[in-house]
């Protein structure tokens, strides 16, 4: 087991404007059926002009920090994992900074698509043993919106917006709203190309003035292919952090896996041998919130009481890359 660090307070935000199911079935061709029974999803968050990866972030920060008991004048480095920046300069960690009316800290974004949350999570371990006095803001934030095409029936239904943030410290005393991260793994592979990209925009494939936007703007994924590799590598990571940890199957209170589609979540509980009852989902109401996904629903599944006091959860993720990812938090 590495060092062991604490989060202190969680929290999370999404926007206010819903895309419905019944929505969808006036935009493309799809159905409510057909979308709840291929991925359980019903509704999602979409952005309002003006809502935007540091916006929501602002707002799931000075949620997470009243819940950690803290201001944000005491944080030390800001960690934003996203694919949607606000920009490629400045850094939204640098602009969330700024938001929170801070300077001088150390400040940087993260990009492991769905898996963000987790590889800035492990990032902020390492700071932690490096500065045991670090007080670190850790958000995972997607706008997913601003990359979907919304004429894509095969994608669109799947994604939503949303924000989640956790604040980390060295160890100390467990905190009472928090949970002490006992491990985390993250890994990748990056060597499954072109099964889940979104390309447009970057040096690799750059738009040059008056060019109109091009598929490659968008979210695409060849959605069949990264339903194996996300139940494949989600299940053997958080078999693998259970082993390692010597936790049994048994031992653990609460699954929460990465929150793409119901299908995927079933099928490593299944593989897990973790009873439904004890896994948590809201992708229902939010869709796929990509980088935010299981933050998020940490943040929600511990403010509803499904977490409660002295639990051991585990999180697994699976994302664009590709990468995976799983993680122990002892409440
Ligand atoms: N409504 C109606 N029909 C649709 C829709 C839709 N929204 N989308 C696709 N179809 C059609 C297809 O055109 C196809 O029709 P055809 O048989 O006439 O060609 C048919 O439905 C089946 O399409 P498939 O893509 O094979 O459908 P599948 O059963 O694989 O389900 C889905 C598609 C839901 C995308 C599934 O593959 C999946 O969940 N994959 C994982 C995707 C995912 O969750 N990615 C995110 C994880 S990683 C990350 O979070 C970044």
């Amino acid at each position: 087991m590495k060092t062991s660090c604490l989060i202190r307070g969680l929290g999370h935000c999404v926007p206010e404007t819903r895309l419905t199911n019944a929505d969808l079935e006036r935009m493309v061709d799809t159905t409510d059926e057909w979308i709840t029974t291929r991925t359980g999803v019903k509704e999602r968050r979409i952005a309002a002009k003006g809502e935007t990866t540091v916006s929501l972030s602002h707002q799931a920060a000075l949620k997470a920090l009243e819940n950690a008991g803290m201001q944000a004048e005491e944080l030390t480095h800001i960690l934003v994992a996203t694919f949607t920046p606000d920009a490629y300069i400045p850094s939204s960690a640098c602009m969330l900074s700024d938001r929170l009316g801070i300077a001088g800290r150390v400040c940087m974004d993260i990009s492991a698509a769905c898996s963000g949350f987790l590889y800035a999570l492990e990032t902020a371990r390492a700071f932690v043993c490096l500065h045991p006095e670090a007080r670190i803001l850790v958000a995972a934030t997607d706008i997913v919106s601003s990359r979907i095409d919304y004429t894509d029936r095969s994608i669109c239904i799947l994604f939503g917006d949303g924000a989640g943030a956790a604040i980390v410290t060295g160890s100390g005393a467990a905190p009472a709203a928090g949970g002490r991260v006992l491990d985390v793994l993250v890994s990748s592979n990056g060597g499954v190309n072109g099964l889940l990209t979104v390309k447009g925009g970057g040096s690799g494939t750059p738009y040059k003035p008056g060019e109109t936007i091009r598929r490659d703007f968008f979210v695409e994924m060849n959605g069949r292919e990264v339903f194996k590799y996300a139940v494949r590598n989600m299940t053997a990571i958080c078999k693998t952090v259970l082993e390692k940890n010597g936790v049994s199957k048994e031992q653990v209170d609460v699954f929460i896996p990465h929150q793409a589609n119901l299908r995927i979540i079933d099928a490593v509980g299944e593989r897990m041998e973790v009873p439904p009852h004890k896994i948590f989902t809201n992708l229902q109401k939010y869709g796929n919130t990509s980088a935010a996904s299981v933050i998020i629903a940490m943040s929600e599944a511990r403010a509803e009481g499904f977490i409660k006091d002295g639990d051991l959860v585990l999180l697994g993720t699976f994302g664009g890359g590709f990468t995976w990812g799983s993680a122990l938090v002892q409440f």
